[in-house]
């Protein structure tokens, strides 16, 4: 692969070193270009090429099934990851006294929407991570027969530890609890077979790794579940004869789709196709290695930076997220600082965090670590 060719993809790069992919990525020129593509059709010519864009949205579905090894019919199009979290929390039919396991450093996208159950007595369970790792068997003590469901994120969004989605899914699977994974911190970047992994219900927006605009997210449920949840949010499309206005005949799409229940974010949706037949082409193994062999580099120049690497960097818990301990510092400062020397970092959790994509060069991590010296220095000296 080559990686300098791609960053011509990447209008980021000329403006800044971008290592914020944890938080609101940049868009592909792709991206860009679809979006404005549709944006100047809709302007010129208003719903007469319809059928084109419905087309190109069903395009992005065998897109996304592609990413994701999965059924295109059991991928919906949502707004966001938060959407996707709360079909299912609102969906399924709880009992008093079940519970859910998630992990407590989740963000608050994956705890709020089972907190909102108390009500209904469903119980949070969150389990706390010990030496900046999440442990398996703590997820697993957790569990008890009255665990109906485990959320979890491919990788935390602080620490950026990396959960094992398939020792975890197998887990849900022998006892009998269902498993949703919020895998916006890892798509686009490690690669997710859903044909092998058995996950019951993943959400991720595409504004992440996926280097897509906000606003433009997939949500899976595994086929067979479709009918154990309660369907919020029904609309005019979520029957099968959608587009036959004059007839109401309420017979709810036997998939995913039930759940877009109304136009859709065309413009976001197209843009979100265009960065991931980037991804694609280039391959998601290639861009986990790449990743990978970026972050091992930061990390590798940490002492020589003056700061301690957090997250664990063990070859199973490593992620594209890197979060780091700079003794001293006002974090908040220090991103300000590096904004200034066209650097794009951010912070979490009182630690900055790092997070590169594929485009990014070694080059731009030893500038990286250069300020991060120098500002020790001076902070240490002065
Ligand atoms: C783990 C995780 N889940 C979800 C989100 C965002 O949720 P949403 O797509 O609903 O805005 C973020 C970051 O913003 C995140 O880090």
């Amino acid at each position: 692969m080559d990686w300098n060719t791609l960053r011509n993809e990447f209008p980021i790069t000329r403006r800044w070193a971008f290592f914020d992919h944890a938080a609101v990525a940049p868009l592909s020129g792709r991206a860009q270009r679809a979006m404005t593509e549709w944006a100047a059709d809709m302007a010129e010519n208003g719903d007469v090429h319809e059928p084109t864009w419905v087309r190109r949205v069903e395009e992005v579905r065998r897109l996304a099934g592609r990413l994701l090894n999965a059924d295109p019919l059991d991928l919906a199009f949502v707004k966001n990851t938060s959407e996707g979290i709360g079909i299912v929390a609102e969906g399924l039919l709880w009992q008093t006294g079940d519970n859910v396991v998630t992990a407590a450093e989740e963000y608050p996208a994956n705890i709020y929407p089972w907190m909102n159950l108390a009500d209904r007595g469903v119980e949070l369970r969150t389990v706390p991570s010990r030496d900046r790792r999440l442990w398996f068997d703590d997820i697993r003590a957790a569990i008890d027969s009255r665990t109906r469901l485990v959320s979890l994120s491919s990788v935390e969004f602080a620490s950026g530890f990396r959960n094992d989605v398939d020792a975890l899914a197998a887990l849900c699977r022998e006892r009998g609890v269902y498993f949703f994974v919020d895998a916006i911190q890892s798509l686009g970047v490690f690669p997710l077979d859903l044909k092998r992994t058995p996950i019951d219900f993943l959400s991720a927006d595409g504004h992440k790794w996926l280097l897509g605009p906000e606003g433009a997210g997939i949500f899976y449920v595994r086929r067979e579940l479709v009918e154990r949840l309660h369907p919020i949010g029904v609309g005019w499309n979520s029957v099968v004869g959608s587009r036959n206005f004059a007839k109401i005949d309420f017979r709810l799409k036997p998939h995913a789709g039930r759940w877009e229940s109304g136009s859709l974010n065309v413009a976001g949706i197209a843009a979100l196709g265009a960065s991931l037949e980037l991804l694609l082409e280039v391959g998601i193994a290639n861009i986990a290695k790449r990743v990978l062999e970026l972050t091992d580099h930061l990390c590798a120049f940490a002492d020589k930076a003056g700061v301690q690497i957090f997250s664990s960097r063990r070859a199973e818990d490593k992620s594209g997220v890197v979060s780091i301990i700079v003794p001293g510092a006002d974090v908040r400062e220090l991103v300000r600082h590096c904004r200034g020397e066209a650097l794009v970092i951010n912070q979490r959790a009182g630690r900055i965090r790092v997070s590169p994509h594929c485009y990014n060069t070694v080059e731009e991590i030893d500038l990286l670590v250069e300020v991060l010296r120098r500002s020790q220095r001076a902070r240490v000296s002065g």
